[in-house]
């Protein structure tokens, strides 16, 4: 079976600047996320510091722009201080969040200058769970003020003579969630994020500040949170965060490859909310959202069968937690919601893939063994590799698919940027039976065109993983015929195709 889709884009379109920081990416203290992931000295490819360079050439190869750290929930019951100094006089800690030991033999040190190896911007989150405005600050002139004062002569004494220069940072993580360490009401959490943020701007006005916004779309306090919280805070902040994960249903495969559509409704809704708020305060400051905690998640999985094994257990260091391993289904979601953010490039100011390593990541490891890409590598790379110039939301006529959770959906999902004479086109066919023939039509004449796809194997299902063992899913070169204005691709059932015109000149 064969549809037809058509893809029409304007490439003279006055579209958003591609927002780069949308390919940021996460690591929280939690699972083999860091240790017996990022770090494991005595692996064979540690260097100096314990960090493996087989997981650092992926992460390079990722593509990612920016890194959140050090949680998560794990952030709620952090101590900062703990994780500077000599490693050999860190205190062991419990790690509630995660019902872990934590053991700081990496902390802000490491991990800035592994990031920077990494080429990632450091994003860094205040524990406003179990403490407040002053550790905020602390943190803020340990890491950023030049020198001449305590703190900021104790991160020179560490090791640090520059500051690090922290310009992104995020108030707190999750507050309205009842699992959150410090758990709060709007209003609390919004006082608190307000007056943490107004000591922070005192002592470096140009930080860019995140306010926690809702842990997901269905939290039953959604959209009062953001409103009470952005009433606190609209001149103080620069972003509110979004978190979305999203899983499939036994029996709903439709439902779930729909997601982008999900993820495009809930942004929607917290767009309107900040601009609700800008006309009741008349604020006119300009405030994105930072989805800055999004993926595929089995959480089904995880309530019901891991977190009551973990949390009744004793506390491990660097326990094997949510190491989901993703198929091509979840790829080809993964792809969509990229698409999602891009379509959103207006609002959307930056996103964070969560996690990582090992931790529903893009990269897995084995202690003493290899690290390798997962399935949803691939979409994540091809696209923060290609998005460059500005977005265009391209015209697509396509076939259509019922789903159960998000009504009609279209089957081929699109977004475009343009820089220059390089037109790209990111698709993703949610349709499981079919292959479609697509007819990308551009307002002007193209030169060359290729295309990848990422799709089922030969041999393979929608369930094919890659594993330690074997790795099936990789793009694959799929053929693009040029004619005139057009290019011709067809995409296979389940599949994320990214297509590169060059136009003429
Ligand atoms: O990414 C895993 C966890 O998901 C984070 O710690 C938390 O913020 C979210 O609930």
């Amino acid at each position: 079976m064969t549809s037809a889709t058509r893809i029409a884009v304007a490439t003279n379109a006055d579209g958003p600047a591609v927002p780069r920081r949308v390919f940021g990416t996460f690591v929280e203290h939690m699972g083999r996320c860091v240790y017996d992931g990022i770090r494991e000295s005595a692996h064979p490819s540690a260097d100096a510091n314990g960090f493996r360079a087989d997981v650092l050439e992926l992460v390079r190869e990722l593509g990612a722009t920016v890194v959140r750290y050090p949680g998560g929930n794990f952030v709620s019951g952090y101590r900062w201080e703990d994780g500077v100094g000599p490693r050999d006089q860190r205190p062991v800690r419990l790690d509630a969040a995660w019902h872990s030991t934590e053991t700081n033999q990496v902390g802000l040190h490491e991990f800035a200058d592994w990031a920077q190896a990494a080429g990632l911007e450091l994003m860094e989150a205040v524990n406003l769970g179990t403490r407040g405005v002053a550790e905020a600050a602390d943190l803020l002139e340990y890491t950023n003020h030049p020198g001449g004062t305590a703190l900021s002569e104790r991160r020179r004494q560490n090791g640090r003579d520059e500051p690090f220069d922290i310009r992104l940072w995020c108030l707190g993580n999750e507050m309205d969630g009842p699992w959150q360490i410090g758990h709060k009401t709007a209003d609390e959490y919004g006082r608190l994020a307000a007056e943490s943020a107004r000591l922070m701007r005192f002592i470096d006005p140009d930080i860019e500040l995140v306010a926690a916004g809702s842990s997901n779309h269905e939290m039953p306090t959604f959209g009062e949170w953001e409103r009470t919280v952005l009433r606190h805070t609209a001149e103080l902040v620069d972003h509110i965060s979004v978190h979305a994960y999203y899983e499939e249903t036994p029996g709903d495969p439709a439902s779930f490859l729909a997601s982008g559509v999900a993820l495009g409704r809930y942004l929607d809704d917290v767009a309107a909310i900040i601009d609700e708020v800008r006309a009741e305060t008349g604020s006119t400051r300009e405030i994105g959202i930072s989805v800055d905690e999004w993926n595929v998640w089995n959480q089904t999985r995880w309530n019901e069968v891991d977190k009551p094994r973990v949390f009744t257990g004793d506390w491990p260091v660097a326990p094997r937690l949510i190491e989901d391993d993703y198929t091509v289904t979840d790829a080809v979601v993964v792809g969509s919601l990229l698409i999602t953010l891009l379509r959103h490039a207006d609002r959307v100011s930056m996103a964070n893939l969560a996690q990582l390593v090992n931790v529903i990541a893009p990269i897995r490891t084995e202690p003493g063994g290899p690290a390798w890409r997962q399935t949803t590598f691939f979409p994540f790379q091809l696209t923060a590799a290609a998005a460059h110039g500005t977005v265009v939301v391209p015209t697509v006529e396509s076939a259509s698919i019922e789903t159960a959770k998000h009504g009609v959906v279209a089957a081929v999902d699109a977004v475009a940027t343009v820089n220059g004479d390089e037109i790209v086109v990111f698709a993703a066919h949610r349709d499981l039976d079919a292959s479609t023939e697509v007819v990308i039509d551009l307002d002007r004449e193209i030169a060359a065109a290729d295309a990848l796809v990422v799709t089922v194997p030969a041999g393979g299902d929608r369930h094919t993983v890659n594993s330690a063992q074997a790795q099936p899913v990789a793009p694959a070169s799929l053929a693009a015929v040029v004619d005139g204005t057009r290019v011709r691709v067809t995409l296979p059932p389940l599949s994320w195709a990214r297509i590169t015109l060059r136009a003429a000149r």
